[in-house]
């Protein structure tokens, strides 16, 4: 059908609103589920009409489905089945707009049962195209007891099922992006593995989707597992997947460290501030603005420490000691412990104010033990990462000693293991005895004095904990200075053997 455009020059002030608001929505980018249903209510409004449809056709199947059906109060019909399919039909064969007056007593109409039943006086129908081809219809009807529908009516709905037409595609291009890319997005984050962080359980899967989420925003996160979980190893993936890591990312063990060292490493100074403050000093919250700060072993600092991180934390503002000059940092803050926070709230050792800031967003590192399924995975990571090898392989023994075995030092523990395991194996196959395991197999083949086997342990565990006193101290259900006792002992042996 020719749309004489002339015929809109009498376009009301309402219907001329209606068009410029649709012509605005139509290009932009957002497409609104609900805006077919309030199409239909101004079309209703408009031409005066009953009830309108608007209909999709399926090509394949010759069937079309309802996408949006209203009535004059503004409702959604639900009995979709009172609209003239024959007429939808219609419109779809011909691709042709069509206007039909006394529809019950035109001999082509009335034999539609909905014409009889619903008693269909006047209906239009026109279609909306996209590609050249019906995408689908638009229907509006009128009842009896009403005035039937006239050419301006029809050339009216015409019009705005072209502007629809034109940006059907574009429309519905964009719909299917946007799924796909909501697909493809989730699967990428289900799938994909954080760099470094090997494991394929259900547990670190999880884990890897929920660092991927939590890397996007700013939230402070509290990570918390035994020690060797990979704690260190989420908070640089956390820095690494977010918008920050093109800045900083810094780490500060806070376990151990005196009050005052801790506070002018984090905080900075003013020359003069305490004997040894030479010149002014830069604390690590200034050093890492714009990214990310880990603080590590939070649950060991003092009380004191503890009020002046929460006022970082409220304000993100900090002041050098001697200071007065109050500084705005932009980080976000990362923590991570093995010690059970909330106990230590309880105990009056950790704020309870400062456990809930920290704690915005807590994340579990699971023991090894919990995803033995990743053992075997990480085991032969480690070998290909440390022998630099394809080659090198574990005897199906070794898979079942390393297995079996509970690995109460984490990922770290196998790490040492394996290490421990290339030295000794010979060429590329590493056998049971190549793993050499702690406990009570090498107790019953040591034959020292308790004396130095208390040396020796201590030795391998402090190798297993990369030198940290602390940790080990901890590991060994020792204090940190019988640790620090025993490695004087070691020191002064050997200066007596030298
Ligand atoms: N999923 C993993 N894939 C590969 N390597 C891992 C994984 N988890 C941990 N590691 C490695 O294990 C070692 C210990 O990890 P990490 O230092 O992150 O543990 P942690 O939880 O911070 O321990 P701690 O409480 O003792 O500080 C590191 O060498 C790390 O690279
Ligand atoms: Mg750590």
């Amino acid at each position: 059908m020719e749309t004489d455009i002339g015929q809109l020059k009498d376009i009301s002030r309402e219907q001329f609103r209606f068009l410029y608001s649709l012509s605005q929505e139509l290009n932009s980018s957002e497409f609104r589920e609900s805006f077919l249903e309030q199409t239909l209510d101004v079309i209703i409004k408009v031409i005066n009409a009953e009830r309108g449809i608007v209909v999709k056709y399926d090509e394949q199947t010759n069937e079309f489905s309802i996408v949006a059906a209203r009535n004059i109060n503004k409702e959604t019909v639900k009995d979709v089945t009172s609209f003239s399919s024959g007429i939808i039909g219609e419109v779809i064969k011909t691709g042709e707009p069509c206007l039909f007056h006394d529809a019950l007593s035109d001999p082509n109409l009335s034999q539609f049962e909905s014409v009889q039943i619903y008693k269909i006086k006047s209906v239009l129908g026109v279609p909306i195209t996209s590609n050249g081809k019906v995408w689908g219809v638009i229907l509006a009807d009128s009842l009896e007891d009403r005035r039937n529908f006239t050419e301006d009516n029809l050339v009216f709905l015409d019009f705005l099922s072209n502007l629809i037409s034109l940006s059907l595609d574009k429309i519905m291009h964009l719909e299917h992006l946007r799924d796909e890319n909501l697909i493809l997005r989730q699967k990428v984050e289900s799938l994909q593995s954080i760099p470094n962080m090997i494991g394929n359980s259900p547990v670190m899967r999880t884990l890897a989707a929920t660092i991927h989420k939590v890397a996007k925003t700013d939230v402070t996160v509290l990570l918390t597992g035994e020690s060797g979980t990979g704690k260190d190893l989420a908070a640089q993936a956390i820095h690494e997947l977010s918008q920050r890591n093109n800045n900083p990312f810094l780490a500060q063990f806070c376990g151990n460290i005196p009050d005052t060292l801790l506070e002018s490493e984090l905080f900075g100074y003013k020359k003069g501030a305490f004997s040894g403050a030479n010149a002014d000093k830069k604390g690590l919250f200034e050093v890492a603005n714009g990214g990310t700060f880990f603080l590590d072993e939070i649950g060991d600092i003092s009380l004191a420490l503890q009020a002046k991180l929460l006022r970082v934390l409220q304000n993100k503002e900090i002041i050098r000691l001697g200071d007065t000059q109050v500084r705005h940092v932009n980080v976000r803050i990362l923590t991570a412990t093995n010690k059970d926070i909330r106990q230590l709230t309880r105990e009056g050792k950790f704020r309870e104010d400062l456990f809930y800031r920290l704690n915005v967003f807590p994340i579990v590192i699971p023991p090894l033990r919990q995803r033995k399924g990743d053992v075997l995975l990480l085991a032969n990571y480690f070998i290909k990462k440390y022998s630099g090898r394809n080659d090198v392989k574990l005897d199906p023994d070794t898979v079942r000693k390393l297995e079996e075995y509970a690995w109460p030092g984490n990922v770290r523990q196998l790490e040492n293991v394996i290490q421990r395991a290339l030295i000794v194996c010979d060429e590329k196959r590493i056998l049971p005895q190549h793993i050499m395991i702690e406990g009570l197999e090498s107790i019953t083949d040591f034959k020292g004095t308790l004396d130095e086997y208390e040396l020796l342990l201590l030795k391998k565990r402090l190798e297993e904990l990369d030198g940290n006193r602390t940790l080990a101290a901890k590991s060994l259900g020792v204090s940190l200075r019988w640790v620090q006792g025993k490695l004087k002992e070691i020191a002064e042996n050997q200066h007596r053997d030298e």
